[in-house]
């Protein structure tokens, strides 16, 4: 051995210089430094990050490389960076095991476009190489098969039902079940049926994430799905007048109930604030449509992060018409924009409560208050 052999504890020593921003810890106390190999001053690891959807890979591997070229001795840095998805919490009754995060969307009340936003997150998820399910959970108006532009009868395999797959993303939607001009007159436990067996009967497969678009209010779908599987947390989809506060505080205040009976948690994600601001499509000025304090103000009040704001944009509409969502028809937007670093900051939520300890999470106050 020369003098200055490289060993692999000083290789992990500089690497604790290197900080998740979201998990707020070193990378090397998280596990996140795999198969390191020195030969002859030549050094080569893996980073395997929490998702794929992290904003800051490029960042934290140049801050890698440079904490380990100060080693002496060392001659190159060679590192790779990959991603696997850490599980939520794997309850008891759970039956999507190989689904490692179940994320809801809901609102307070219909048209605030939880279904947009669902299948807009669910490809830009996809589209950073992450395994993405969609489960259209409103069964009484289902939009999935619109707003993705398809109406494929899915595949029965082993009495399992296969998802349809477009744009990246595998879905199920009550949409691709039923005729087109089929009304249904849903009573409660017909609704709990339903969603479960979106969930069961189902070959949803090994999932990194699967977003659920929940029917607006305050009913069955959010309970069945809850306690059909330790969801991993619960989006809300506002838009920003004054009383959009109210409704999503009613939303929170659901779900806290929910989590009451339960006895697990049901953490709120985040919110997403949509249609808060205009683009205008000539000048491209952005301008505020509503007075009020919008989403910023309520996840302060309501003691929850703000996700992000979408602009509101014709265009939008006009995709989900067309059944090409937003984020493929104009990559470019600023609401494509928009609904990528979302998705990157639910990503980033996602690790941050598979890691933490749920009973330390407990422990810390909740700022929202009735
Ligand atoms: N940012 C936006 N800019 C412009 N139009 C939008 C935007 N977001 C949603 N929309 C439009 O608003 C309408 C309602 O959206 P969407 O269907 O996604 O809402 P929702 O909350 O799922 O409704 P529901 O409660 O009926 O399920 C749609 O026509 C959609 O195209
Ligand atoms: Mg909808």
């Amino acid at each position: 051995m020369s003098e200055h052999a490289v060993t692999e504890q000083q290789v992990l020593d500089a690497l604790r210089a290197v900080i998740d921003p979201d998990l707020r810890r070193d990378i090397v106390s998280l596990g996140f430094v795999k198969d390191v190999k020195i030969c002859d001053g030549n050094v080569a690891f893996k980073i395997e990050l929490t998702t794929p959807a992290c904003p800051v890979k490029d960042l934290m591997k140049s801050q890698a490389i440079q904490a380990v070229q100060q080693i002496p001795g060392v001659k190159s840095v060679n590192v790779e960076m990959t991603a696997s998805v850490r599980s939520r919490q794997v309850g008891v009754e759970d039956l999507l095991p190989n689904v490692r995060h179940v994320i809801a969307v809901a609102s307070g009340k219909g048209g605030v476009g939880k279904s947009t936003v669902s299948v807009n997150l669910a490809v830009a998820l996809a589209q950073t190489g992450a395994k993405v399910g969609l489960l259209d959970a409103d069964v009484y108006g289902p939009s999935v098969p619109l707003l993705m532009g398809t109406r494929e009868t899915p595949h029965v395999v082993n009495d399992k039902i296969i998802p349809v797959e477009r744009y990246g993303v595998q879905m199920m939607s009550l949409g691709f079940l039923l005729p087109d001009d089929q009304a249904v007159i849903w009573r409660g436990p017909m609704v709990a049926g339903t969603v479960r067996q979106l969930l069961t009967d189902v070959e949803w497969g090994e999932k990194d994430y699967l977003i659920v678009d929940l029917p607006p209010g305050t009913g069955d779908a959010p309970m069945t799905l809850s306690q059909s599987v330790p969801i991993t947390g619960v989006v809300i989809v506002m838009t920003p007048q004054d009383v959009a506060f109210t409704i999503a505080a009613k939303s929170v205040a659901m779900f806290r109930k929910l989590e009451e009976g339960l006895g697990r948690p049901i953490p709120i994600l985040g919110i997403i604030e949509n249609m808060a601001l205009f683009a205008c499509p000539h000048c491209g000025e952005v301008t505020r449509i509503f007075s009020g304090g919008g989403g910023e103000q309520a996840a302060e009040r309501l003691g929850v992060p703000l996700l992000g704001s979408i602009p509101l944009d014709p265009t939008i509409s006009l995709s989900g018409d067309e059944g090409v969502p937003a984020i493929i028809a104009h990559p470019e937007s600023a609401q494509a924009q928009a609904f990528r670093q979302i998705a990157q900051a639910l990503a980033a939520q996602c690790s941050i409560h598979s890691m933490a300890d749920h009973t330390l999470l407990r422990n810390i106050p909740l700022i929202w208050r009735s």
